[in-house]
C-alpha cells in the first residue's frame, strides 16, 4: 500500500498512484462534511492527509494533479461559488451551418484517419439549448456537480444538482470513477408557469428557458434551484477509471441503463446523407419537443477513432454541431452607430426599434462594414441582393444561438422616399484620424493607435475582462471612469498597478468619490495586488493583440513557459524565417497570421513601451510545459519521409498530446527522427548530428501505440 510508505521513500510511480488516492480520499471527506454534513474524518485526520499530499507534490510538482486536493477550496465560498477545476477539460463544438459544411467535418475526420472510401458511421442527437453540467461519481456515489465555466475552471454546484431530479445520487454498476456530463434545461412548459408565477410575486422573468435554466442552477441557496423545475439530459463523460464501451452509442445506452435521461432522438448513421436526413427530420420535430434545441451534434461512433482524432486547442476534432437556422423578425432602423474596437476597427451598428426574436428583446444589430451596408459580401458579391440598409429602413433581423443579431433582409417597398444611402466615415469619429482599409481587409480601421481614446478604453476594458485580469470591482463602467479621470486618470493597463501609490499620495482620496467608500477603495487595492501575479496565458490573452484570442493565448503560454521567454522570442522573431519564427509556427494552432500579429505589436516602439511599462508592475507565473508522463514528453521530434499508418496531421496531433514538440526540420535540437519510406536530406542529416533516427513502428511503440 502506497499509504503506508514515509513520502521520502516514495518513488515517482508510487507517488502518483498515492496522489490519486490522496486526492479521492479527500475530496470524498470534502463532500461528506460540507454536503452532507455528515464529517468522515477528524480534522487531525483530514489535515494529516492534506499535509502529506501536499508535501508530495512538493517533491513531485510535475505529479500534481488538475483535481489536486491542495487547490481545492474547503467550502464553497459565501459570496460565490466554489471552483472546481475539471479533471478532463469541458470543451465546446465546432459549428456546421449547412449540408456543405457538414461534409467538410466529414471529409476533414477521413482525411486525419487517413481512411478511403466506406462510410464512417456516426450518432447523430439533438443540440440540447441549455447550460452543460459535469458530474462526478465516485464508487457510485455524486460527490461533485461543475458548471463548464472557462472549460477548465467550473463552478461548484453540487448543492444544486442534487435538487435536480433526473441526475441520480448514487448508481450500480458504474466505474469507480465515472463522470458524466450533459445539459440542464428547462421544458417549455415549466419556464411559462414559472414566469408566471415569478410575475405574480413580482419578482424577475426570465428571457428564454436557457436563461432560466441557468439563472436557476446557478443559485446560491439550493432550495431556490429546487423550487425550479430543471430537468437533464446526459450526452458525454469526462474522466473516467474505465471505459464506459466501445462506441458512442453504446455508452450513452449504458449511461441510459444507469438511470441518467439520454436523448431518444439520437441515432446512427451510415454516412452523411443519413446525418443530413436526420438532421431534417429533428428541425420538423422542433417545434413539437416542449424544450429548446439549437442544432443536431454529430459524433463519430467508434470511440478508438475519436481517440486518434482528439482535439484541437478547444473542440474535438471527433464532433459538430450542425445548427438550425436562426429566428427572424422585422422591424425599423433607427439610426447607424460607429463603434470603434480595441484594434481600431469602426464597426457599424443598427440602432433598431425593439423587436422580439425567438423570446429574446433586440435593439441593435451588427452591421459589420461598409460593403455589408451597401449590400456585397467578402468577395465582392451581392448579398441580399444587392440591396442596401439605409437608415428608415423596414429590415429583417435574426439571431443564431448566443450570436450578435444580424440583418437577413430590407423590404424595399417599405423605404421612406427621403432614405439615403450610408456615408461610412473615412475619418474615426472618436479621435479624428484618418480610418483607412488596407488592401484585402473589409474593415475600416481607426490609424489613431493609442492616441485614439476609444482604442484605449476598449483595450483597457479588454484588459479588465473576465478571461483576462478579471479585476474584482473593477468592470467597464470603472475603467470608463478612470481613463477620462483627471485626478486618477488610466490610459494604458500599468496604470491600474500605480494607482493605490497616486492615491496615498493624493490629497482628495478616492473613498471620498460618489459610489466609492472606504471599503470597496480597500477591496480595489487588494482586487488589483492579488492581480500582480498572473497566469501567463492571461496576461497574453489581456494584451488584447488582434487575432490572438483566448485558446491561441493558451497554446502560446505552455510552449513559451515563462514571460521572458515569450517576450525574448517575440522581440528576436522575423515574420516568415529565422528559428523564432518557425519555432512559433510550429505550435499546433498557432498561424502565421496570429504569429504575425504578434510579432508585429512586440516590434512596435510605442506599443512594446506600454507593454514593458505593465509587465514592470506584474509577476508573471510560469506556464507549465505540458506535462505528461509518456516518454516523449519534452523531446522535439521531426517526421519524415512516407507514414504508413497514420496522416502526418494525425502524427503530429499525436506527439503534441503527449507532450513532445514536432517540428519541421532537423537540427541540433533534435531529439528524435521518424523516417518513414523514401527519407532523404533530412534522414542524413540527423545521422551527421548524431539524432536518434527510428521508424514508423518504432515510434509507435515508444508511444505506446502499438
Ligand atoms: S457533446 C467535447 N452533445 O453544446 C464536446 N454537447 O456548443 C462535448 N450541447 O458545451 C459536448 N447538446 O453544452 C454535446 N448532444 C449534445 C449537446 C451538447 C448541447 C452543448 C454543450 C457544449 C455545447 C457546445
Amino acid at each position: 500500500m502506497t499509504a503506508d510508505i514515509s513520502v521520502e521513500k516514495l518513488n515517482a510511480e508510487e507517488a502518483a498512484q498515492e496522489l490519486a488516492r490522496l486526492a479521492s480520499v479527500l475530496s470524498r471527506a470534502n463532500a461528506d462534511y460540507h454536503q452532507n454534513d455528515a464529517p468522515s474524518l477528524t480534522d487531525a485526520e483530514y489535515d494529516t492527509l492534506k499535509r502529506r499530499n501536499s508535501e508530495i507534490e512538493a517533491r513531485f510538482p510535475n505529479l500534481k494533479r488538475p483535481d489536486s486536493p491542495s487547490e481545492q477550496v474547503g467550502a464553497a465560498p459565501s459570496d460565490g461559488f466554489g471552483k472546481v477545476t475539471h479533471a478532463v477539460r469541458m470543451l465546446s463544438l465546432g459549428n456546421a451551418f449547412d449540408d456543405e459544411d457538414v461534409a467538410e467535418f466529414d471529409k476533414s475526420v477521413r482525411k486525419f484517419l487517413g481512411l478511403g472510401a466506406g462510410a464512417i458511421r456516426y450518432t447523430a442527437e439533438p443540440k440540447i439549448d441549455g447550460l452543460s453540467l459535469s458530474l462526478r461519481y465516485e464508487n457510485g456515489t455524486l460527490i461533485q456537480a461543475a458548471t463548464r465555466g472557462d472549460g477548465a475552471v467550473g463552478e461548484n454546484v453540487t448543492a444544486n444538482a442534487r435538487t435536480i431530479a433526473d441526475i441520480p445520487q448514487t448508481l450500480t454498476g458504474a466505474p469507480d470513477v465515472l463522470e458524466v456530463r450533459g445539459e440542464v434545461y428547462m421544458s417549455h412548459e415549466d419556464f411559462d408557469a414559472l414566469n408566471a408565477r415569478q410575475t405574480e410575486r413580482g419578482g424577475k422573468t426570465f428571457a428564454n428557458p436557457r436563461n432560466a435554466a441557468a439563472g436557476s442552477l446557478r443559485q446560491l441557496d439550493p432550495e431556490i434551484t429546487k423550487s425550479r423545475p430543471l430537468k437533464f439530459f446526459a450526452y458525454a463523460w469526462g474522466d473516467l477509471s474505465s471505459p464506459l464501451a466501445k462506441q458512442q452509442s453504446a455508452a450513452i445506452e449504458r449511461l441510459s441503463d444507469l438511470g441518467f435521461q439520454t436523448n431518444a432522438l439520437t441515432k446512427m448513421c451510415a454516412g452523411t446523407a443519413q446525418m443530413i436526413a436526420h438532421y431534417r427530420e429533428i428541425e420538423e420535430k422542433r417545434s413539437g419537443l416542449g424544450y429548446d434545441i439549437d442544432g443536431v451534434v454529430y459524433k463519430v461512433d467508434d470511440l478508438a477513432l475519436q481517440a486518434r482524432l482528439g482535439f484541437r486547442s478547444t473542440t474535438p476534432r471527433w464532433a459538430i454541431a450542425h445548427k438550425f437556422h436562426a429566428e427572424l423578425a422585422w422591424t425599423t432602423l433607427d439610426a447607424i452607430d460607429i463603434q470603434v474596437g480595441r484594434t481600431g476597427a469602426l464597426s457599424p451598428v443598427a440602432r433598431l426599434k425593439p423587436v422580439t426574436v425567438g423570446g429574446v428583446v433586440v435593439s441593435n444589430a451588427t452591421l459589420h462594414n461598409e460593403d455589408y451596408i451597401a449590400g456585397q459580401g467578402n468577395k465582392g458579391e451581392d448579398i441580399r441582393g444587392g440591396k442596401d440598409i439605409r437608415v428608415g429602413d423596414f429590415v429583417q433581423v435574426y439571431r443564431a444561438g448566443d450570436v450578435i443579431p444580424k440583418i437577413a433582409d430590407v423590404d424595399l417597398g417599405k423605404r421612406p422616399d427621403d432614405a439615403a444611402p450610408f456615408v461610412f466615415p473615412m475619418q474615426c469619429p472618436k479621435c479624428q484620424s484618418d480610418a483607412i482599409r488596407e488592401e484585402g481587409d473589409a474593415v475600416r480601421r481607426c490609424t489613431g493607435g493609442l492616441i485614439c481614446p476609444a482604442q484605449a478604453v476598449e483595450k483597457l476594458k479588454h484588459f479588465v475582462s473576465r478571461a483576462a485580469f478579471d479585476i474584482e470591482g473593477l468592470g467597464a463602467k470603472q475603467i470608463e471612469a478612470f481613463y477620462h479621470d483627471d485626478q486618477f486618470p488610466v490610459k494604458e493597463p500599468a496604470d491600474i498597478f500605480t494607482l493605490e501609490e497616486r492615491n496615498a499620495s493624493a490629497l482628495v482620496k478616492l473613498s471620498n468619490r460618489d459610489g466609492w467608500g472606504a471599503t470597496s477603495v480597500k477591496k480595489l487595492w487588494q482586487a488589483i495586488e492579488q492581480k500582480r501575479e498572473i497566469p501567463l496565458a492571461r496576461l497574453i490573452f489581456a494584451l488584447g493583440i488582434r487575432h490572438l484570442g483566448e485558446a491561441g493565448s493558451n497554446l502560446l503560454a505552455p510552449h513559451y513557459g515563462t514571460w521572458d521567454a515569450f517576450e525574448e522570442a517575440m522581440t528576436r522573431a522575423q515574420i516568415d524565417q529565422g528559428r523564432a519564427w518557425d519555432d512559433i509556427m510550429s505550435i499546433d494552432g498557432v498561424g502565421a497570421v496570429m504569429a504575425t500579429s504578434v510579432i508585429t505589436t512586440f516590434q512596435q516602439d510605442a506599443e512594446r513601451a506600454s507593454i514593458d511599462r505593465l509587465v514592470a508592475q506584474l509577476r508573471p507565473q510560469e506556464a507549465a510545459k505540458p506535462t505528461s508522463d509518456s516518454p516523449v514528453a519534452g523531446k522535439t521530434v521531426v517526421f519524415t519521409g512516407t507514414l504508413e499508418r497514420m496522416t502526418r496531421a494525425e502524427a503530429k496531433a499525436r506527439a503534441e498530446s503527449l507532450g513532445a514538440k514536432v517540428s519541421g526540420s532537423v537540427s541540433a535540437k533534435t531529439d528524435i527522427l521518424i523516417a518513414g519510406p523514401g527519407a532523404g536530406s533530412k534522414a542524413k542529416k540527423a545521422t551527421d548530428l548524431g539524432v536518434e533516427t527510428i521508424s514508423e513502428d518504432e515510434w509507435l511503440a515508444l508511444i505506446g501505440a502499438l
